[in-house]
């Protein structure tokens, strides 16, 4: 680790406290002019450094860049996770993926600023925009079937949903299969992906990757994304960190026992769109229905208008209400 990391991770273990240029030399093994040059790197990455005669310096209260230290600072001591944060990728996913199929081991985590190319789900784009999200990836090798890959997003859906309540204090529900809504705004998304070895119908590794709109984008959501999208947070204060590692921390929880599936009765609660009229977009269709459960699988059961249900695999529903009448 460098220089410049290793300040960081110090600084971050004395978030309240000054700790004296002298001290950090000494604990670092460099000059005090290296501890110097690595604190103006990093103010010059934005974060935050205050900086008082003869007390030292400080990471400011407000400063919400992400880094592995910051992260692991809202971690239990012992954790499985090997914590990467990048300033800028294509998608988390796709990096995660690039070093799965490198070797890289289970628990390995990609966190980024920013995404250029983020994904979401179907083939849509994920806004990921610096300074206000978190995007992070996790690096599975699940020994579940490859059929039971739908209880990875599930699992993530609560696991991101509790970190939001935790965190934030807000109710923070699911839409079917892989968002996160509060306050009638979508504010999370989930994607999972997988390689799957064909023989055996087992996963070669898996990504769970997760993307919170923490605080409102400087410069506003888009406008096709400006009627849905939503922040938890209202912009004061470092959150990211803290969701980042408490999303980690619960979804890990859950995929230790994954197969067990005590999450389902949970997800089932947080789903708002249960009991609703919806309309379900599939193989190049739209139809109206009815959410009326979920199966085992954590398949939307729908009710068509002839009373026929359909257990619905994936595909996109969207609550029914106000929607635009449909051609027939
Ligand atoms: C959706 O809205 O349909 C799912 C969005 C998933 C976005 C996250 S952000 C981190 C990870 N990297 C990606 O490219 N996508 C996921």
């Amino acid at each position: 680790m460098n220089t410049r990391d290793r300040l960081l991770r110090l600084l971050e273990g004395n978030r309240e406290r000054f700790v004296s240029g002298e001290r950090l030399a000494e604990t670092l093994g460099v000059s005090r002019n290296a501890v110097w040059k690595a604190v103006r790197a990093l103010r010059e990455e934005g974060y935050v450094i205050d900086a008082a005669t003869n007390r030292g310096y400080r990471l400011a209260q407000e400063n919400d860049l992400l880094s592995p230290a910051g992260i692991e600072r809202f971690l239990p001591e012992r954790h499985p996770f090997d914590i990467v944060v990048r300033k800028r990728v294509d998608s988390t996913n796709a990096e995660a993926r690039r070093r799965a199929l490198e070797g890289a081991a289970e628990g390995t985590v990609i966190v980024a600023e920013e995404q250029r190319a983020g994904r979401g789900r179907p083939g849509k784009r994920f806004y990921s925009p610096p300074g206000s999200g978190v995007y992070l990836s996790v690096v599975l090798r699940p020994t579940l079937p490859a059929d039971r890959g739908q209880l990875l997003t599930c699992a993530a859906a609560v696991a991101g949903a509790r970190a939001i309540e935790r965190v934030c204090g807000c109710e923070a529900l699911i839409k079917w299969v892989n968002d996160i809504y509060m306050d009638g705004r979508k504010v999370a998304g989930i994607l999972t992906e997988g390689m799957v070895d064909i023989e055996s119908g087992r996963f070669e590794h898996a990504v769970m990757g997760i993307g919170v709109n923490a605080k409102m984008p400087a410069a506003g959501f888009p406008a096709e994304l400006a009627d849905v999208a939503g922040a938890v947070a209202d912009g004061a204060g470092a959150v990211r960190a803290e969701l980042a590692a408490t999303i980690l921390e619960e979804f890990w929880r859950l995929y230790e026992r994954i197969e067990e599936r005590r999450f389902f009765e949970e997800y089932r609660r947080r789903c708002f769109l249960l009991g609703q009229p919806v309309v379900v977009a599939r193989d190049g269709s739209r139809v109206r229905a009815r959410a009326v459960d979920l199966d085992d699988d954590f398949r939307l059961v729908v009710e068509l208008p002839d009373k026929t249900r359909l257990a619905l695999p994936y595909g996109e529903v969207s609550a029914g209400r106000g929607a635009p009448p449909l051609q027939s």
